[in-house]
């Protein structure tokens, strides 16, 4: 491993186990007050966005803000030996020009994620696409034409690319070996217990996140506090706020970061990458505060990717249908100077019982740019190995995948012997079968045809494990009778606004439109971003304590307002529904919340900090995934015709918003199936194909009826709010699924995503 690596942590910051509580397990809410499914409101900042009101960060209005454009590498590996910036700074309205190599020094690297470098400083250069400048300008075009003027010099050395080429250079981090290798059992009985033995290699491409909203900041310094404002596209106010501190010697309270709107994260908003810093830096130094946007080219190399994976996967089983040993031995992409692996062996650890196992993830080291959490990181990626392979197993078996799946339930989680909080697998399974109409499946490949095409039923599971962080909310019952609720969370555009609106409303007996939230800045309460699906559950958590507490308030204040109908009344005896407090044996004795307020004359207001979670259970959300695929075989093209999820998640908030959570990821999850991919050119160590042009997901032709249902879970381990995280879960066994299909339909089997036309033409069908 190279010297340069820091430390790492293996799990995301969001994925920081959570605190004991000591508490047994958390009273079950009533259905009648907490209905197991939430209303499916639309979004509250849905007519901001589509009238354009709502503020990206590139488009944040700031007086007299310059345009900052970023100077990169063409080459992969070497050092810089000069960079001549006389006609860039000569250029029209150029501010400043700033490089590795006249920057001045100072600067440490950030310290959560994404690369340990210091920021534009040093010769080294360890991947094409690494920012070694940055130009400011009075317009964004004289900023992108003077940084094309920046003429650099290298001394170049063969960049070490070849992904295949390099497997024999594989290795096992020192000092990570308990996260990234698993042996339970005996892999020798194992064998011995076998009857039927499958092995194959199965692979993935480098995919990219590609968000709509490409990554963008916005710096401006202050003489006061907060010294540093950074207006910027992440999915977590404080990692960048930690990370932008680290970088400048600040304390955290003197860097301010806003987030209020993000289109689209899905982990490469995580971390704040070196772009944020630099554009900082340019603010700074320019004396003004600074713009800058990442071209869609710069998403490529400059915030991190899903890496290259390759995984050989053993299964032994009885002819009964039992598992008698898994091995899934993987190797994933690293970069030279980022610590990130994709630990594909997550799934196989846990998925399945059976009684020996081996899980080893190993890692080649390429002069590439640094990969980083992508939405379902190791899982999406290690579930298409397993998913495939017992999918082959039950082909081997001339077993049915549904009921080879069920032979197969652990009744403990196999990986850390703990009892499950819940797993619906089986009933996921079932119901997701009935809907979907798998009796319908011919076992036989090649048996159902559809004019030119060949149908396939396939299907596989899903799993994502269920965080739950400490967070914190303040809400206020304004003197108009209005709520707000202020949580520095950040809403990636899956519905944070509106769920968390829907849970103060609730509480409160207040419509839904009555509620404003504030999300997305540095100066609210602290909260845990959207990271490892953990931000709904965590954040809703802490906004039912505090809406509680408010509650329990304005009761208090109603009884003892000596004007009001509710004087010396029990609290007991209060309700709050539609915005009025009333008598619950007299309903018609009661005023409405504004009332009281508008009589206070001042705002009530409470904040909170949860820490939601129990110890001992081990914590998933699953699904189901069934696929129907359309086969053209001359043509090699294959559509997805169908796509149904099942999931178990515990408690829904919201039915439209977890409706679009589930369809968005079964549709990021076809588009992995069938089309996503970003080759690296090896001979010059650059990726080829940096835009939609090239990188292909899923437009509305593509996809045909994608659907998706849950089964009522009662979860009371999790947390207080019974709800698990669902970001992610709804991607992961999704292109096996494809896979699958693909297999029942033509016979062929595809092995290494994406399934392209030529890899079905090229397959036999044997
Ligand atoms: Mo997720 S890959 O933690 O945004």
């Amino acid at each position: 491993m190279s010297g340069q690596a820091g430390s790492r942590t293996h799990t995301c910051i969001t994925c920081a186990p959570p605190r004991d509580l000591g508490a047994a397990k958390f009273a079950a809410p009533s259905p009648d007050d907490h209905p197991m499914t939430g209303a499916p409101v639309s979004r509250t900042d849905g007519l901001v966005k589509v009238t354009g009101a709502a503020r990206y960060t590139a488009e944040v209005d700031i007086e007299g803000a310059a345009y900052g454009a970023l100077v990169q590498s063409t080459i992969a590996r070497g050092r810089i030996r000069s960079m001549d910036t006389s006609e860039a700074e000569a250029a029209p309205g150029v501010l400043l020009v700033l490089t590795n190599l006249n920057a001045p020094p100072g600067r440490n690297p950030p310290w959560s994620f994404g690369e340990p470098l210091p920021i534009l400083d040093g010769d080294a250069i360890y991947y094409e696409g690494q920012s070694i400048g940055v130009v400011v300008a009075d317009t964004l075009e004289q900023a992108h034409h003077a940084a094309s003027l920046v003429n650099v010099a290298y001394d170049e050395e063969d960049p070490r690319t070849h992904f295949e080429g390099r497997l024999g250079e594989a290795y096992l981090p020192e000092g990570e070996e308990e996260d990234l290798l698993f042996v339970k059992g005996d892999l020798d009985a194992g064998q011995r217990e076998a009857e039927v033995t499958i092995e194959h290699v199965y692979e993935t491409p480098v995919e990219h996140h590609h968000p709509m909203e490409p990554h963008a900041t916005v710096a401006v310094w202050s003489d006061e506090t907060p010294r540093l404002t950074v207006y910027s596209s992440q999915q977590g106010i404080e990692w960048a706020q930690g990370d932008v501190a680290n970088v400048f010697g600040l304390e955290s309270e003197d860097v301010r970061i806003v987030s209020r709107f993000v289109g689209g994260g899905f982990g490469n908003k995580l971390a704040a990458w070196p772009h944020v810093s630099i554009t900082a830096l340019a603010a700074r130094e320019a004396g003004r505060p600074v713009r800058l946007a990442l071209t869609r080219e710069q998403m490529v190399t400059s915030v991190g990717h899903r890496p290259r994976t390759r995984q050989r996967v053993t299964l032994g089983a009885r002819r009964d249908g039992t598992l008698s040993l898994l091995r899934h031995d993987a190797i994933a992409s690293i970069s030279t100077i980022g610590t990130y692996v994709e630990e594909t062996t997550k799934v196989p650890r846990m998925l399945y019982a059976c009684p020996h196992r081996e899980a080893i993830q190993r890692v080649v080291q390429l002069d590439a740019s640094t990969p980083t959490y992508m939405r379902a990181p190791g899982e999406a990626s290690g579930s298409f190995g397993l998913e495939s392979a017992m999918d082959e197993m039950a082909t081997a078996l001339g077993m049915d995948p549904i009921a080879f799946r069920m032979a197969n339930e652990p009744e403990i989680d196999p990986e850390t012997d703990l009892p499950w909080s819940s797993r619906s697998v089986v009933e996921c399974l079932r119901q997701g079968a009935e809907t979907f109409g798998w009796d319908r499946r011919s076992p036989q490949p090649r048996a159902q045809r559809d004019g030119n095409a060949f149908v396939g039923y396939g299907v596989a599971l899903g799993t994502y494990p269920t965080f739950s962080n400490p967070s914190s909310a303040r809400i206020t019952a304004r003197t108009d009778g209005t709520i707000l609720v202020e949580c520095g969370a950040t809403d990636i555009g899956t519905g944070t606004y509106t769920i968390l609106a829907q849970v103060a409303a609730r509480v409160l007996g207040v419509p839904v439109e009555s509620v404003a939230v504030a999300l997305g800045d540095s100066l609210l309460p602290p909260a845990r971003g959207s990271g490892a699906s953990s931000a709904a559950a965590s954040t809703s958590t802490a906004v039912d304590a505090a809406a509680t507490e408010l509650r329990q308030q304005l009761v208090a204040a109603a009884t003892s307002d000596p004007a009001s109908p509710l004087e010396g009344l029990p609290a007991s005896e209060i309700n709050l529904r539609d915005g009025r407090l009333f008598s619950q044996s007299e309903p018609d004795r009661g005023y409405p919340l504004a009332a009281l307020l508008q009589r206070r004359g001042e705002p009530l207001t409470t904040e909170i900090t949860t820490e939601p979670g129990v110890e001992g259970y081990s914590k998933h959300a699953f699904g189901a995934h069934f696929c129907e695929v359309r086969v053209d075989e001359d043509l090699g093209e294959v559509r997805v015709t169908r796509f149904h999820g099942c999931y178990g998640a515990g408690r829904i908030l919201n039915a439209k918003t977890a409706r679009s959570q589930f369809l968005g990821s079964m549709i990021m999850g076809i588009g992995m199936a069938l089309m996503e991919e970003t080759p690296l050119d090896a001979r010059l160590g650059r990726y080829a194909g940096k835009g939609f042009a090239d990188y292909h997901v899923p437009v509305h032709a593509d996809i045909g009826a994608v659907t998706a249902e849950w089964v009522e879970e009662h979860d009371p381990y999790i947390n207080p709010m019974g709800a698990k995280g669902i970001g992610e879960v709804g991607i992961v066994g999704v292109a096996a699924a494809v896979a699958n299909a693909v297999h029942n339909a033509t016979g062929r089997r595809i092995r290494s995503l994406p399934i392209t036309p030529d890899k079905i033409i090229a397959a036999s069908s044997a």
